[in-house]
């Protein structure tokens, strides 16, 4: 205890990494963990200040919005505003781009999150999380526009999230590699107390909602199946785990193995995740983990979205699975064209 490596240090000690000198970059990262500081404090007394139960306002994807979704999102917007290092921010909760007061000149960086992802679960007590990506832009000097956010996911400078769980972790990377730090409560400081997170190279869990398989492509059905039935002895010891809390399944898959699966389906036609929000920053992070991401057809950090909340399948984990649902994908899409072809 005598030499705790705090965020804020750690952050430091790795600057040259990616900022030059200018400093700009620990400014931001370091607000951003205070935003999660401060929102874990409001998920941990969320029963007692009354902010559990729904506000009956929807949000742009027409979903019921829940107390604190609204109140992570004006926290982060707020914090952010203030810096002159970020020109503009994009969140899963607002419908439009927001330029920020400080910098929307000059600032260099276009942050995205997920302010309140798990939403459903807040009023249960399980496990939800904050996901935030950071991308720089061309040119500085003017307006951003939402333009300016839809670009490839290999384009982020930085993506993390924070889980509140039984503990509160933050985790991210800049690109080389990814670190987790636990929040200690007594000192109101995040700890480093995963260096390095590597995914281990085993299946230790799938993560998938099994009762959208009525409306499953052949491709989610064969995947699903071939882990499930265990014939292969890599998954001789595979279980289901499903929070419904996409960062709570993918930060437990990274810390001991699986895969995690939301894919297109007949009533989700272009499935149910965010690109900007939950897609593009777990991905990065499930790369530079050593895991991989996909749509079934496209690695997820080469795709562009076509709209700040467009949505995306999402499969990540283990990279052997990756892979093989892509196969998957590739032999029922063969099939499908062929039938069509025989039916002509
Ligand atoms: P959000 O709370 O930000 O809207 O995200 C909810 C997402 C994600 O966290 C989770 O993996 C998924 O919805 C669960 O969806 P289903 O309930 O359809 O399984
Ligand atoms: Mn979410
Ligand atoms: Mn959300």
């Amino acid at each position: 205890m005598s030499d705790i490596m705090t965020l804020s240090r750690y952050i430091l000690q790795r600057k040259r990494n990616y900022d030059g000198a200018t400093g700009d970059f620990t400014i931001l990262l370091t607000h951003l963990a205070l935003a999660m500081k401060v929102v874990a404090r409001q998920v941990a007394k969320a029963g007692l200040l009354d902010v559990l139960g729904k506000t009956g306002d929807h949000n742009v994807q027409g979903e019921q919005v829940t107390k604190l979704d609204v109140i992570a999102n004006e926290l982060l917007i707020s914090l952010l505003n203030d810096l002159p290092m970020v020109c503009a921010i994009a969140s899963e909760e607002t419908d439009e781009m927001c330029l920020t007061h400080a910098g929307r000149l000059s600032g260099r960086y276009l942050v995205c999150f997920d302010p309140l992802d798990g939403s459903s679960n807040i009023d249960v007590n399980v496990t939800i999380g904050t996901i935030f990506s950071i991308r720089k832009r061309a040119e500085v000097g003017c307006e951003a526009t939402p333009e300016d956010f839809l670009k490839p996911g290999s384009e982020q400078v930085c993506a993390g999230y924070a889980v509140y769980g039984s503990s509160t972790m933050f985790v991210y990377t800049t690109g080389d590699g990814v670190d987790g730090f636990t929040l200690d409560p007594g000192v109101g400081e995040f700890v480093l107390s995963h260096p390095d997170m590597r995914i281990p190279d085993k299946v230790t869990c799938l993560s998938v909602n099994s009762t959208n398989r009525k409306n499953w492509y052949p491709e989610t059905c064969a995947f699903v199946d071939h882990i499930s039935s265990g014939s292969d002895p890599r998954y001789k010891s595979t279980s289901s785990r499903y929070v419904g809390t996409l960062v709570a399944d993918v930060h437990r898959n990274l810390l001991v193995g699986g895969v995690f699966c939301y894919p297109d389906d007949r009533k989700s036609r272009r499935g149910k995740l965010r690109i900007l929000y939950e897609a593009h920053p777990l991905a990065f992070v499930v790369e530079q983990a050593g895991g991989s991401a996909t749509d079934g057809n496209r690695r997820i950090l080469d795709i562009v979205p076509d709209d700040l909340h467009a949505r995306v399948p999402l499969i990540l984990g283990n990279t052997r699975e990756v892979e093989l649902y892509g196969e998957m994908w590739q032999r029922a899409h063969v099939a499908e064209a062929e039938n069509a072809d025989a039916r002509a």
